[in-house]
């Protein structure tokens, strides 16, 4: 395997060492990192003990070390999957070449976007989080959220590494503009919508973490096919940090429909809310308006970057291996448009339609997490169930953005949406319940009334655990 230096000033197992004008450029980097880290990073616990893992190879089995670390601490560092030989570009146009080692200059520009785009994701999140811990319901949680906050620094890094490797000036001007943009300023806001929405409460973190989060993986798995061999391997590494941070989401959601279901058992009108827990039509509005939010950041239903991102062999589908027609000429896609205020199905050209192909995929991933929650409620012997709604639902990018459709997917008239909009996205008064419920739990092994505890701690300890160090 490649050897990780651990040791470096930058960790890395892509001999930073052998190249010192990258090196000296990256550990210019790395001081305004940390003062990004301490300004916009997890408010109030820079200096506390963390129980966090921290990357220490890139195989499969073990890359992880868990140990007490404070978070400016943390070995951010720069860690790409293992190279595979010989390694050909299996979707579009160049399909069979060789996989480029150095961007190509006819994509140049092209690349930069898409790296950018996916990099400035990975500090909007930190941002959007920094004042969360002040109000976690457990000490498990809090360190949950810390270990998703650091790996998005470390996601960060892995982005400014391929800048700086590969870009010139241009890419070390784009790794400083990554440090100035903030979530929600509105003269320099991040670059993606859901990036500027405060999250400012658990129940956002964890739809947040199921939905958005989920939304990055995908993105990554289509980068993971790209022909570009830099990204692609930066990419797979990526993935194996992301897993735990959906793991985060989905259980989250999964510990307060479970709360909520025991609560509804405890109450004589079966009303969660009267015993201090969040009602399930409260979490079903939570989820429309995050798993809304996070079908758009796949983009356009027809879209011709998209098109053009498959062609040249830059961006593919995720597991481009299981799709029988890498070149997605001869085919079309189908999907419902709207055409005189009606829907009608359509074919659109295969290429053209990647991005719904992509998010096609993350909603049957979405789904399996529903049902996972929907399980619980059954045993609880609860008969409401919670749904993902139509992809039309609250659409702001593509085919349906702005138009009224409800969570069915029926097109509405815009004074019947505005009236029924509360049934459907959070309310104030449901934005005031969740607010009200949000207090910060300190002591090891307790947790807040609103969410179970966990089947199991981390890496096999009990939840019990003091995983974040307060005093
Ligand atoms: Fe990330
Ligand atoms: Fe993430």
């Amino acid at each position: 395997m490649t050897h990780v230096d651990l040791n470096a000033k930058i960790p890395n197992n892509v001999d930073l060492g052998e190249d010192k004008r990258l090196q000296r450029a990256l550990e210019q980097w790395l001081p305004d990192y940390l003062e990004w880290w301490k300004q916009m990073g997890p408010e109030g616990f820079q200096e506390k003990d963390v129980w966090l893992r921290t990357a220490t190879s890139v195989d499969a089995e073990g890359w992880a070390h868990f140990d007490y670390v404070k978070m400016p601490d943390y070995r951010w560092g720069i860690f790409l999957a293992e190279p595979t030989s010989d390694r050909r570009i299996g979707f579009g146009d160049s399909m069979g070449q060789p996989a480029w080692d150095a961007v190509p200059g006819e994509h140049r520009n092209t690349l930069r976007r898409l790296i950018v785009t996916q990099g400035d994701t990975e500090p909007a999140s930190v941002e959007q989080q920094r004042l969360l811990g002040h109000t976690c319901p457990s000490l498990y949680d809090l360190r949950n959220l810390f270990q998703v906050n650091v790996e998005e620094g470390r996601h960060l890094w892995a982005m400014v590494y391929l800048l700086h490797s590969q870009f010139g000036r241009d890419g070390r001007e784009e790794a400083e503009e990554l440090l100035q943009r903030r979530s929600g300023n509105p003269d320099k806001p991040r670059i993606l919508g859901a990036f500027n929405a405060p999250i400012d409460n658990w129940l956002d973190f964890f739809m947040f973490t199921m939905f958005t989060d989920r939304d990055g993986k995908y993105q990554l798995l289509a980068l993971a096919e790209s022909g570009f061999d830099p990204l692609a391997r930066t990419t797979r590494f990526m993935l194996t940090e992301e897993a735990h941070h959906m793991f985060v989401g989905e259980t989250g959601v999964e510990r307060v429909v479970q709360r909520t279901a025991e609560l509804m058992k405890q109450d004589p009108n079966e009303d969660a809310r009267a015993q201090g827990g969040i009602p399930l039509d409260v979490v079903q509005r939570y989820l429309n308006l995050w798993f809304a939010l996070s079908l758009d950041l796949f983009g356009g239903e027809i879209s011709s970057n998209a098109a053009s991102y498959f062609a040249a062999g830059l961006k593919g589908r995720a597991n481009e291996e299981k799709f029988s027609d890498h070149l997605a000429l001869a085919d079309g896609y189908r999907m419902p448009v709207v055409r005189d205020g009606r829907l009608v199905e359509e074919d659109v050209p295969l290429r053209n339609a990647m991005n719904e192909v992509l998010r096609d995929a993350y909603v049957e991933d979405c789904q399996r997490g529903v049902d996972r929650w929907n399980k619980r409620l059954e045993e609880a012997g609860v008969s409401q169930r919670l749904r993902l709604p139509s992809k039309r639902f609250y659409r702001h990018i593509g085919l349906y953005a702005e138009m009224p459709f409800d969570p069915a997917g029926a097109l509405l008239a815009e004074a019947d949406w505005d009236r029924r909009r509360d049934e459907w996205l959070p309310s104030a008064e449901d934005k005031a319940l969740v607010a009200s419920l949000q207090a910060m739990v300190r002591e090891p092994g307790r947790i807040a009334n609103w969410i179970a505890k966990p089947a199991r701690g981390i890496k096999g300890l009990p939840f019990e655990y003091e995983y974040v160090r307060l005093d």
